[in-house]
C-alpha cells in the first residue's frame, strides 16, 4: 500500500458527518446556525487550535481580497475562521473524502458556503492553475508527506509571485517519538523533519522567512490550560474517536520531553510581506 493510501485511510473515518451532526445537536439543536467560536474545539485539528490559526493569519496579513488555499484543510475550521474573520475567499483541499464531506456540512451550517469551498485531492498534485492563490496555509500536514521538496514546490507553483506561505509544523528534536499521535498511528505514516531540515527544504523551494518562531513553550502552556478546563462543546474526540485522550497525551508528552518542537512560519519569495 502506498504512503498516500495509508494516510488517506487513517484520516477517513466512516459516518463522520453523521457523528458530528449528532454531537452538535447538544449545542445547536434543529440545525441552528453555528459560529466559528462554537466549533473551535472540534474543527481546528492542530496544536494550540484556533489561537495558532489566528496568530498566523495576522502575521501573514490576510485581507478581504486575499485568495487563500488551505492545504490539508481537515474538516475546515481554519478555512472558516479565515473567511469569517477577514471576509476572504478560501479553498480547502484534503486527501480525506470523509473530512471534505464534514467540512462542507459545517460550512453550510455556518452560513459560509459562498466564501469557502472544498474538494478532495492530494497536496502533491493540486488541481489548480499556476499562481492561483495569494496565501497558502499548511497547518500540521507536512509531517504526513514524505516528499517534502515536491510538497513545497507544488505550494510555490500555485502561489502568486507576492504570495505568502504559512506553515505550522511539528519538528523533530531529540529522541524517538512515541506513537500513536494525532497524525500517525505509527512511524510508517510519519515523515517529520527537524527545524534545520525544514528550513533547508523551504529555502531550496525558493522561500525566505518573514516569520520563523519556536512555539514549543506556547504549546506546552496550551496543553496545561486544556488539562485544567474540560470541554464545554464537542471537541476533536468526535473526529478522532476513542483514542483521542491517549494520542493527545502522547503528543503533549513528546513535546514536554523535547522529542518534538512546534514551529510557526510565514514565508515569501523575497522575505518581505508585500500586499
Ligand atoms: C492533523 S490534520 C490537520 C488539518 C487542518 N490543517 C487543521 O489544522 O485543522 C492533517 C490533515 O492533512 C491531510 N493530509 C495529509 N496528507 C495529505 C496530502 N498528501 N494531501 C492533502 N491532504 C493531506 C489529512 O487528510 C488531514 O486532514
Amino acid at each position: 500500500m502506498s504512503n498516500i493510501t495509508k494516510v488517506r485511510e487513517q484520516y477517513n473515518p466512516t459516518g463522520l458527518t453523521e457523528r458530528i451532526k449528532s454531537a452538535l445537536a447538544a449545542i445547536a439543536p434543529g440545525g441552528q446556525r453555528l459560529t466559528v467560536a462554537q466549533l473551535a474545539s472540534l474543527d481546528q485539528f492542530h496544536t494550540r487550535g484556533i489561537l495558532a490559526t489566528a496568530e498566523l493569519a495576522s502575521a501573514a496579513g490576510i485581507e478581504p481580497s486575499t485568495r487563500v488555499l488551505d492545504l490539508g484543510c481537515g474538516i475546515g475550521g481554519p478555512a472558516r475562521y479565515l473567511a469569517s474573520t477577514f471576509g476572504c475567499q478560501v479553498t480547502g483541499i484534503d486527501l480525506s473524502p470523509a473530512f471534505i464531506d464534514a467540512a462542507a456540512y459545517l460550512t453550510a451550517r455556518s452560513g459560509l458556503s459562498d466564501r469557502v469551498t472544498f474538494q478532495a485531492g492530494d497536496a502533491l498534485h493540486l488541481p489548480f492553475e499556476d499562481a492561483a492563490f495569494d496565501a497558502v496555509f499548511l497547518q500540521h500536514v507536512a509531517m504526513n508527506i514524505e516528499d517534502r521538496p515536491a510538497l513545497y514546490a507544488e505550494v510555490g507553483r500555485v502561489l502568486a509571485g507576492s504570495g505568502r506561505f504559512v506553515t505550522y509544523d511539528l519538528v523533530l528534536r531529540n529522541g524517538d517519538v512515541a506513537y500513536p499521535t494525532p497524525w500517525a498511528r505509527d512511524a510508517s505514516t510519519s515523515f517529520l523533519l527537524d527545524e534545520a531540515g525544514t528550513r533547508t527544504a523551504l529555502e531550496n523551494a525558493g522561500f525566505k522567512a518573514v516569520l520563523w518562531r519556536d512555539d514549543t513553550q506556547a504549546a506546552l502552556d496550551w496543553f496545561k490550560a486544556m488539562a485544567g478546563s474540560p470541554p464545554t462543546s464537542p471537541n476533536l474526540s468526535v473526529v478522532i474517536g476513542p483514542d483521542f485522550p491517549a494520542i493527545t497525551a502522547n503528543l503533549a508528552r513528546n513535546i514536554r520531553e523535547k522529542r518534538l518542537g512546534v514551529l510557526s512560519a510565514v514565508l515569501t519569495r523575497d522575505g518581505n510581506l508585500s500586499q
